[in-house]
């Protein structure tokens, strides 16, 4: 059976989410899992967009060996030396260089001629193809460039030593036929087509990033789909790794493709990747949505009860989820927590990681009974577990809200060596939480988003908060739980704040950069 290549772009196209930025530690841990999860192709970054996300992908391509690693390189001598040079360290590495073909692009954007434009995409594969024999070239706009000249150039870079050919509905403007039927025309036309693989690269601005992928594989042929964890990506997202993965082995039938991927790690790196960025993911997202495998009505629970496969076309186990269970309470022990850290497949990085985890679960146990998977898990997304600078620290809080009065919230915060106290009124217990602290740090941040989740079922769940901050043009999420969300809340804020103000470097290709 035909084998389809899952290239993961988490860490490059998914990163330019606003607030999903990430520090270098934080991407080679993301890479580690996706390494875990057996990606073909790990596109660690774009290496000439700043030095920080250079030694990111160095520090990728240095770190990892069952996946190939790739950096993305505008195609210039300059992007695609500096992808070369963040690469040198890995013995399986792709440079992926990018050009628009579209006339809208061309002449708006890059200000070149459909000419320059042809010779600069020749000049660039031939220039990678000096450091690797494995180079991808993307036609940027490909979707809605003018099929003649999309011929021309993909032959001339085929012909220049191009190994694969992504075709970006970079937009998301596509329909799953339609695009399905572009790239098996342009297969068709290119004399030296099957010198390449051909690639699926797709964004979701109207919900069908994965059905065009899907399409670009069944209708025209493509074998290599891009995609990032949880669908994450600017506007409406990417292609949503899971979704693919899931609906090419559930439909093998239909698709008749082999696919790489260990599916039981697609839950952990959901997690992983949820929480590093504080993008949370919907409840009934596919695969990895907590309701993706919850079967609310009686005839649906009769039904699954008496055979499974009566509503249930996966195993929940077989992406990763466990079963909702009591693992650990107040009386577990360092031992039990460390191997229940090790089952979840939980990568912890030092000593220091997991004694910080353990006093925050002994922390929780005193305040909740029944300790799930899912309440680990978050224990490890919580931002002050990692170690981040953590300028500011809530100590204390304490609220008051009735019917009828007016919310009110006194706050102890520790800032730097300093421990400060605050107080204020707002229209909720949370509001009035934030605006105390906020009396106290003076950001003057705007709040571009906040959202409440809940991590178990049950009143008794803790609640997960993700903060989204602007500030002089930088945005930054935070993400706390507990089981009282006004605490969440208020950890969730200062966890966005100690972003802010950390001089850790954020990275974030390609937002930067002209083209
Ligand atoms: O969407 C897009 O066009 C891209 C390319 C750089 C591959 O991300
Ligand atoms: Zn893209």
């Amino acid at each position: 059976m035909e084998r389809l290549i899952i290239f993961d772009t988490t860490l490059r196209d998914g990163e330019q989410s606003p607030g999903a930025s990430m520090t270098r530690e934080e991407k080679l841990r993301i890479a580690k899992q996706l390494e875990r999860l057996r990606v073909d192709v790990i596109e660690a970054g774009f290496a000439a967009s700043s030095n920080g996300d250079f030694e990111a992908v160095r520090a990728i391509a240095n770190a990892i060996k069952d996946s190939t690693v790739c950096s993305l390189a505008r195609a210039n001598d300059r992007d695609i030396g500096r992808a070369a040079e963040a690469l040198a360290g890995s013995d399986n590495k792709r440079i992926h260089t990018f050009i628009a073909t579209s006339p809208l692009h061309m002449e708006k954007k890059l200000r070149m001629s459909p000419e320059q434009v042809f010779e600069q995409a020749k000049l660039a594969v031939r220039f990678a193809r000096q450091f690797t024999d494995n180079v991808e070239f993307s036609p940027e706009d490909g979707y809605r460039s003018e099929a003649d000249f999309l011929c021309r150039v993909l032959e001339a870079v085929i012909k220049e030593g191009a190994t694969t050919i992504n075709i970006p509905d970079t937009v998301g403007y596509a329909v799953p036929e339609l695009y399905g039927e572009f790239i098996r025309s342009l297969r068709e036309r290119i004399p030296n087509s099957d010198q390449a693989v051909w690639s699926v690269h797709c964004h979701n601005d109207l919900g069908m990033a994965v059905a065009n992928s899907l399409a670009g594989v069944k209708i025209g042929g493509a074998r290599q789909v891009e995609c990032t964890v949880n669908g994450l990506g600017e506007r409406a997202g990417n292609t949503s790794l899971e979704e693919v993965v899931m609906a090419v082995k559930t439909r093998r039938d239909y698709f008749g493709l082999e696919v790489g991927i260990e599916t039981q790690q697609i839950i952990p790196a959901s997690k992983l990747v949820s929480g590093i960025t504080g993008f949370v993911v919907q409840p009934n997202k596919a695969v990895v949505g907590a309701n993706a495998f919850a079967h609310a009505s009686g005839i649906h629970q009769d039904g699954v009860l008496k055979a499974r496969e009566t509503y249930e076309i996966m195993r929940a186990e077989d992406v990763g989820w466990h079963a909702n269970k009591i693992v650990l309470g107040k009386l577990s022990g360092r031992n039990a927590f460390k191997q229940r850290v090790q089952e979840l497949g939980i990568p912890v990085d030092s000593e220091s990681e997991m004694n910080a985890a353990f006093a925050k679960f002994k922390d929780l146990a005193d305040r909740k009974a029944e300790i799930f998977d899912e309440d680990i898990q978050a224990l490890f997304s919580d931002e002050s577990v990692t170690p981040h600078d953590e300028h500011f620290k809530l100590l204390s809080l304490s609220q008051h809200s009735e019917t009828g009065e007016r919310p009110h919230a006194k706050v102890v915060l520790s800032i730097g060596n300093q421990e400060v106290a605050a107080e204020s009124d707002g229209n909720g217990p949370v509001d009035a939480s934030l605006k105390a602290i906020e009396s106290r740090v003076g950001s003057g941040s705007e709040l571009l988003l906040y959202s409440v989740n809940a991590i178990t079922s049950g009143t008794e769940s803790q609640g997960e908060v993700t903060v989204r901050l602007a500030r002089a043009g930088r945005i930054v999420n935070g993400v706390g739980a507990d089981p009282d969300i006004v605490a969440a809340s208020a950890k969730a804020y200062l966890s966005a704040l100690n972003k802010l103000y950390s001089d850790v470097e954020r990275l974030n290709p390609q937002t930067s950069l002209a083209p």
